[in-house]
C-alpha cells in the first residue's frame, strides 16, 4: 500500500488534476530504473534561455531553414496522391525494404557496404541507441563512453541503469591507450563490459573527430578484449571540407554496430535513423522494435525514401555543411578575439558543437544564470557526464543562431567568464576536480 489509503489517493488525484500539484501517489510504485530518469538541472533555466533577447548556442537543432520547404511539400502530397494506402498503413517492423537498400548508398561514402538485411530503420537513432541498450544490458553492466558524451545517449544507458566508465578523449578523439586501460581495469574488477560507445565524426559535445590511425588501433584494441563497438554517426557526412571519414564499421563488421540519422543531413521531424548490426544481433533489434512501436512510421519512411530518389539530396547535404562551416566560423573566430587567457576550446572540422573549457576554479553550472542574466545560453559540461566532472567546460552549438548572432553570443559569453574570473580573483573559489583530457590540458596548455 501507498502513502495514502484508496479513497484518500482517489481524492488527491482529483485535487492534483484541478490544482496541478507536483504529489505523486505513486511515488513508490515506480520502477527502480526511473530512479535514474531525473529532468535536466538546467531545463527550467531554458525556458528563459528560448527568449528571444537571449542568444542560444545551447539547444542542438538542426538548421532547417535551408530546406526548399516547396520541394518537401510536393513530395508529401505526391506520396500521398500515388501510395497512400501504404504510407499510412502499419509496415514491417524492420522498415521499408525500398528504403534498406537506399540507406546501404547513404552508408557507401563512408565505407561501409552492408547488406539491407541487416539494416533496422528506427524512429531516429535515439531509438537505434533505446533497444541496443535494452538488448544487451541488465543492471550494473558497463558500457565504455566517452569523456565527455552524448547526453541523450547517457540518459539512455541510465535508464536501463548501465554502468558507465568514461574515457579520455583529446583533440584527436578517444585515446586508444585509455580505452586499453579502462578494458583492463573494468575486467580486472570482474564485470562485464557490454560495449564502447563512441561518436567518431565531429563529436556532440566534443566537435573533435578520431583520427584513422586511432581508429584502427581502437578496433583493434577491442577486438583482443572481445569489446562490441558501437559507432553513433549523425554527422559524419557534415565535414566542412567534405572531407567524410571511414567508419570502423567499415573494417570490422562483425565487430561494430553501426547507427545512422536523417536527422542531421534531411530533417529530424521525420524521425527517421537506422542501425545497421551484425546478422544475430540485427534479429534481436527487430524483436525489440516490434515489442516497442510495432514497426518505425511508414510514412516518415517513405517520405524519406522519395527525398533520396526525386531530389538532389546530395547537394543538399552540400548546402548544409556550407551552412555550418560559416556559423563555425563566426564561433570560432569570435572565440579566438574575445576569450580570456586561460579558457581554451576545440577547433571542429564538421557538426554543430565547440566544447569550451575555462580556467579553473570557474563552475559553468554555477554561472549559467548569471550567463543568461546576460542574454546568452549554454550547455554546462557536467550535463556530457554520468560521473558529475566536466564542471569547468560547456557546450557551444553553433548550428542555429545566425553569424551574427553567434559573434554577439559569444562578446556576451566572454563578458560573463570575466566578471567571473575578477570575482574569483576578489574572492577565491572552490577548485573543482577535472577529469585529464578535453577539460583539464596539461598545465603549459592551460
Ligand atoms: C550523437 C547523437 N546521437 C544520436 C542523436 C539522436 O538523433 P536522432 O534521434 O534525431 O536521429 C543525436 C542528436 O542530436 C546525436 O547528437
Amino acid at each position: 500500500m501507498g502513502q495514502y489509503p484508496d479513497a484518500q489517493r482517489r481524492n488527491t488525484a482529483a485535487a492534483v488534476s484541478s490544482t496541478g500539484s507536483k504529489l505523486d501517489s505513486y511515488v513508490d510504485r515506480y520502477a527502480t530504473r526511473t530512479h535514474g530518469m531525473t529532468a535536466s538541472e538546467v531545463r527550467s533555466l531554458f525556458a528563459v534561455a528560448s527568449r528571444p533577447e537571449v542568444v542560444s548556442l545551447a539547444g542542438g537543432m538542426p538548421n532547417i531553414s535551408g530546406l526548399p520547404l516547396d520541394v518537401v511539400g510536393s513530395l508529401l502530397s505526391e506520396l500521398i496522391e500515388k501510395r497512400g494506402t501504404t504510407a499510412l498503413q502499419y509496415g514491417s517492423g524492420q522498415g521499408d525494404p525500398q528504403l534498406r537498400e537506399q540507406i546501404c548508398d547513404v552508408m557507401r561514402p563512408v565505407g561501409v557496404h552492408g547488406h539491407p538485411d541487416d539494416v533496422t530503420v528506427t524512429v531516429g537513432s535515439q531509438q537505434a541507441l533505446d533497444l541496443i541498450t535494452r538488448i544487451f544490458i541488465d543492471p550494473g553492466d558497463v558500457i565504455l563512453a566517452e569523456a565527455p558524451s552524448y547526453v541523450g545517449a547517457l540518459s539512455t544507458f541510465r535508464s536501463y541503469q548501465a554502468d558507465v566508465v568514461h574515457v579520455e578523449m583529446d583533440d584527436d578523439g578517444l585515446v586508444p591507450e585509455r580505452v586499453r586501460q579502462a578494458i583492463a581495469t573494468v575486467q580486472a574488477s570482474g564485470r562485464t563490459i557490454k560495449f564502447l560507445y563512441t561518436i567518431p565524426n565531429y563529436h556532440n559535445p566534443a566537435g573533435v573527430t578520431l583520427t584513422a590511425q586511432r581508429r584502427q588501433e581502437i578496433l583493434g584494441i577491442c577486438q583482443d578484449a572481445g569489446v562490441l563497438i558501437v559507432e553513433d554517426d549523425p554527422y559524419g557526412l557534415l565535414g566542412f571540407d567534405g572531407d567524410v571519414p571511414r567508419a570502423m564499421r567499415a573494417d570490422d563488421p562483425e565487430g561494430v554496430i553501426y547507427l545512422g540519422s536523417f536527422s542531421k543531413t534531411f530533417a529530424p521531424g521525420f524521425r527517421v535513423g537506422w542501425t545497421l548490426a551484425p546478422h544475430a544481433v540485427r534479429e534481436k533489434l527487430v524483436l525489440a522494435a516490434e515489442s516497442s512501436v510495432l514497426c518505425p512510421p511508414a510514412f516518415s519512411q517513405l517520405a524519406v525514401s522519395e527525398y533520396l530518389s526525386g531530389h538532389d539530396w546530395r547537394g543538399q547535404v552540400k548546402a548544409f555543411r556550407e551552412l555550418y562551416r560559416e556559423r563555425c566560423d563566426a564561433m570560432l573566430g569570435a572565440l579566438d578575439d574575445l576569450m580570456p587567457a586561460g579558457a581554451h576550446w576545440t577547433r571542429p572540422r564538421g557538426g554543430f558543437y565547440v566544447w569550451l573549457t575555462l580556467p579553473a576554479g570557474l563552475d559553468t553550472k554555477a554561472m549559467l544564470p548569471r550567463a543568461v542574466t546576460n542574454r546568452v545560453a549554454y550547455v554546462p559540461g557536467t550535463a556530457f557526464y554520468a560521473d558529475g566532472f566536466g564542471s569547468r567546460s560547456m557546450r557551444l552549438s553553433f548550428c542555429y543562431p545566425t553569424p551574427d548572432r553567434i559573434r554577439e553570443g559569444v562578446r556576451r559569453l566572454a563578458q560573463v567568464i570575466e566578471q567571473e574570473m575578477e570575482l574569483r580573483a576578489a574572492f577565491g573559489a572552490a577548485g573543482a576536480s577535472q577529469r585529464p583530457g578535453l577539460d583539464a590540458p596539461a598545465p603549459d596548455q592551460a
